[in-house]
């Protein structure tokens, strides 16, 4: 027989081929053999169709038919007819004809494969060793088609705004992202190494000074940090700069290409998104990253507990700490045990101990911590919380960090519990004026939010030197139902400001010009105003498809310790290799036997 690789994509044959001949090649899927006659179902990338083999119509093609098994290629040739009324597999967008083959050639055959392609129960480590068998389910590909769609509207989008996509290197020096850098040795210098990019920052900026003006790349990043479901070793950004550019460009810029790239993946969205600033977000939600599909938003009682008899609470206070509160509705009648397991989630969530106020359905009032407060403050307690019968506010003391970050995680946690998330919801949003320096008490001096490049607020330039903590940063973050989808800022041009923050962050003149060299020089050859941002591309994607994971997104992803279980990278090197690299191991491992 005859066949060339010519074919009809499954789906693409409707009833209006009745009558024709078509030829179709791809996996067989199922093979079902109802006693004389076997009927298969063909796999390609855009779906199904059945194939028939009947003794009395073509002997010949009925016997290859019988050595067919799952996952096996094939191309079939014949003609499509109707399907008997009563065998109408609505399952099937083709579901109404088939073909009963007169050619049929087996062009490779299969193993008996390792789990079956559409269980859901089947384990993820077992999904990812077999990561090309995983990417023939339905979900995978449509993961993967819908990533590309998404990639064009951006693409797209881009490029008719007139940006230029530029590539920029893997092989770098460092980055000023802050995570821990992937190194490469290098074998013609002795004992240096490469880094990988943790993002394209430096180069993007580089190429303002080179006069690229709009920039846009689909870029691969690298950072070595613990791993969850929404971070990956290895991802991808949609990374853009733009010249001659102020924050509300970018913003505007960046909504709209969001509106396209959910219309890519059939979401309408509103723009302007709306924006919270970031002391609001944290005051309100207790994350820089608020997800505002529900209220239980948080409130101030600091006062109030400063005026009472509560040590406890008073010498964080006086610490400078902060005493914050929830209302969570609709839960006084928790049991002890109910409440234990709430104060050990607090604890978990990193609170020193959890206070609460239960107002009761017989409207009788019960907290451990109404002994130091009098009867206005107690009032005023279910003033500001608005309670009512059936309510719980709770209530943490602590540095503000620890209390933002306790209550807003508890806040997450009871909104999913009583369900008060809806799950139809697009909410968009933009976190600005974050603070430009954060506290360090690991280094115990202040150091970047973002990086040494962001600009400060114009009017916070004089607190450089003597209030850094209350210094804002033109700097944002785009926020999709509760996860950062990306981030960036407008990035400082003037080198008396640079200088500034140079001195701010303590860093000295052989740290600069270590750190940031290539930079720091280039920016004294005329440097445009510029600013930018990336987005998370497989965070936006798997947002979109709904997976639990980027992992869902990326064809080929590294489990949660950073290893590709297919290949079994990172593997080992050879003693030559090493020599080469001028590396020799700390603890060597012994070849396995
Ligand atoms: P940032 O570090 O905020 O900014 O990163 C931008 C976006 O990239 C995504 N992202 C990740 N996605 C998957 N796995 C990871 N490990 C991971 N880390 C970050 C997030 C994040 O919002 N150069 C700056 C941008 C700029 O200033 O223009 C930067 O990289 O969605
Ligand atoms: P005590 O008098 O220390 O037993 O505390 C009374 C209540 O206040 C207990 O329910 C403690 O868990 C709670 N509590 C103590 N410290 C804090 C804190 N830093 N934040 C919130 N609640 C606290």
């Amino acid at each position: 027989m005859e066949l060339t690789y010519k074919k009809q994509n499954c789906t693409e044959i409707t009833e209006d081929f009745i009558g024709k001949e078509c030829t179709l090649a791809g996996w067989v899927s199922t093979v079902r053999d109802l006693g004389g006659i076997i009927f298969v179902e063909i796999r390609d990338r855009s779906g199904l169709f059945q194939v028939v083999a009947d003794p009395k119509v073509n002997p010949e093609v009925y016997e290859t038919f019988g050595k067919l098994r799952s996952e096996f290629v094939v191309q079939v040739k014949g003609i499509v007819s109707k399907r008997p009324d009563d065998t109408i597999n609505d399952r099937l967008k083709t579901g109404t004809i088939e073909i009963y083959p007169n050619e049929i050639k087996i062009l490779s055959t299969s193993k008996a494969l390792p789990f079956v392609l559409e269980d859901e129960t089947v384990s993820e480590d077992i999904r990812l060793k077999y990561r090309y068998l995983d990417l023939r389910s339905e979900k995978m590909l449509n993961n993967l088609k819908l990533r590309h769609k998404i990639v064009t509207s951006i693409r797209n989008y881009l490029n008719n705004l007139d940006f230029l996509e530029v590539e920029t290197p893997i092989l770098i020096k460092t980055t000023p992202e802050g995570a821990r850098d992937y190194l490469v040795p290098s074998r013609v210098f002795d004992g240096k190494f490469f880094a990988l990019p943790q993002s394209p920052q430096i180069f993007k900026q580089l190429l303002m000074v080179g006069g690229v003006e709009k920039y846009y790349q689909i870029a691969k990043c690298f950072r070595d940090e613990d791993l969850r479901s929404d971070r990956q070793p290895e991802f991808t950004q949609v990374d853009i700069e733009m010249s001659f550019v102020e924050q509300e460009d970018v913003l505007k810029m960046t909504e709209g290409l969001l509106k396209d790239a959910f219309k890519a993946a059939g979401v309408e969205i509103q723009t302007p998104f709306k924006r919270l600033t970031w002391k609001e977000a944290m005051e309100k939600y207790g994350s820089d990253k608020p997800d505002t599909r529900f209220g239980l938003e948080l409130f101030d009682v600091t006062d109030i507990m400063a005026a009472s008899t509560f040590d406890a609470f008073k010498n964080v206070i006086n610490a400078g700490g902060t005493v914050r509160a929830i209302k969570i509705p609709g839960i006084a009648g928790y049991s002890r045990k109910d409440m234990d397991d709430v104060r050990n989630l607090a604890i978990k969530f990193g609170a020193k101990g959890l206070a609460w106020v239960t107002y009761l359905e017989d409207g009788s009032v019960k907290s451990p911590v109404f002994k130091f407060l009098n009867e206005e403050q107690i009032n005023e307690i279910q003033t500001r919380a608005q309670a009512e019968k059936g309510d719980i506010v709770f209530f943490v003391a602590d540095k503000p960090k620890v209390v933002f970050d306790v209550l807003g995680r508890f806040r997450l946690y009871f909104g999913e519990k009583l369900g008060l998330i809806d799950k139809n919801q697009h909410d968009l949003l933009w976190v600005v004026d974050f603070p430009l320096f954060e506290y360090s008490e690991e280094d115990d001096r202040f150091v970047s939010v973002h990086h040494p490049f962001t600009m400060p607020a114009f009017e916070d330039i004089d607190k450089l030197e003597n209030d850094k903590g209350n210094v804002k940063s033109i700097a944002y973050d785009v926020v999709y139902n509760g996860n950062e989808l990306g981030g960036g800022s407008i990035r400082i041009h003037d080198a008396e400001i640079q200088e500034k923050i140079f001195r701010a962050l303590g860093l000295t003149e052989e740290d600069i010009q270590e750190k940031f060299e290539f930079l720091v020089n280039a920016f004294q050859y005329g440097t445009p105003p510029h600013g930018g941002l990336a987005l998370g591309l497989d965070r936006l994607v798997a947002l979109l498809t709904r997976s639990n994971s980027i992992r869902d997104v990326i064809a080929f992803p590294k489990n949660s310790q950073a290893k590709d279980l297919m290949t079994n990278a990172p593997g080992i090197a050879s003693e030559e290799q090493l020599r080469e690299l001028h590396i020799r191991l700390r603890n060597p491992i012994k070849p396995q036997v």
